[in-house]
């Protein structure tokens, strides 16, 4: 898909949110090594709290169909510039697809910013972080 495309499918992709408490709508779009692509949006609970990001249900959803390799996260939401992903779900990235890039788009799509994973999250900690087991 090309990234026109991929700006159209979020476009639809984020009526599908359910931001019941913020109102504020996010989606995202998970892009694997082999060319899938795994869709997120944000649920919010009554219990705040619990609320999941777009990005993070994205990355489960891909995790849990057996994918491990991924190649970008494109991210739109209702803000008027780009987004970048929470800390949170910048911690969850790094652990289980610390080489993407994440691209992200204004409310419109006429606004783009692009970074790797990396960069958003510098000197991270990550699984190669903790003590070996062995
Ligand atoms: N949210 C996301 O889904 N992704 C982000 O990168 C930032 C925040 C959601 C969480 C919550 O449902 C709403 O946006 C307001 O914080």
């Amino acid at each position: 898909m090309d990234e026109k495309a991929i700006l159209q499918r979020l476009l639809k992709l984020k009526q599908q949110a359910l931001p019941l408490y913020s109102q504020f709508h996010v989606a995202a779009i998970l892009e694997s090594e082999s060319g899938a692509y795994f869709t997120g949006v944000n649920i919010e609970s009554s219990s705040y709290s619990l609320t999941l990001c777009a990005e993070r249900v994205a990355l489960f959803k891909a995790l849990s169909e057996g994918e491990r390799r991924f190649k970008r996260i494109y991210i739109i939401s209702d803000a008027e510039e780009p987004v970048s992903p929470c800390g949170a779900c910048r911690q969850v990235l790094m652990d289980f697809a610390s080489e993407i890039e994440v691209i992200m788009f204004s409310r419109d799509g006429h606004q783009r910013r692009a970074m790797p994973l990396k960069g958003l999250l510098p000197v991270a900690f990550t699984p190669d972080s903790l003590p070996s087991r062995s």
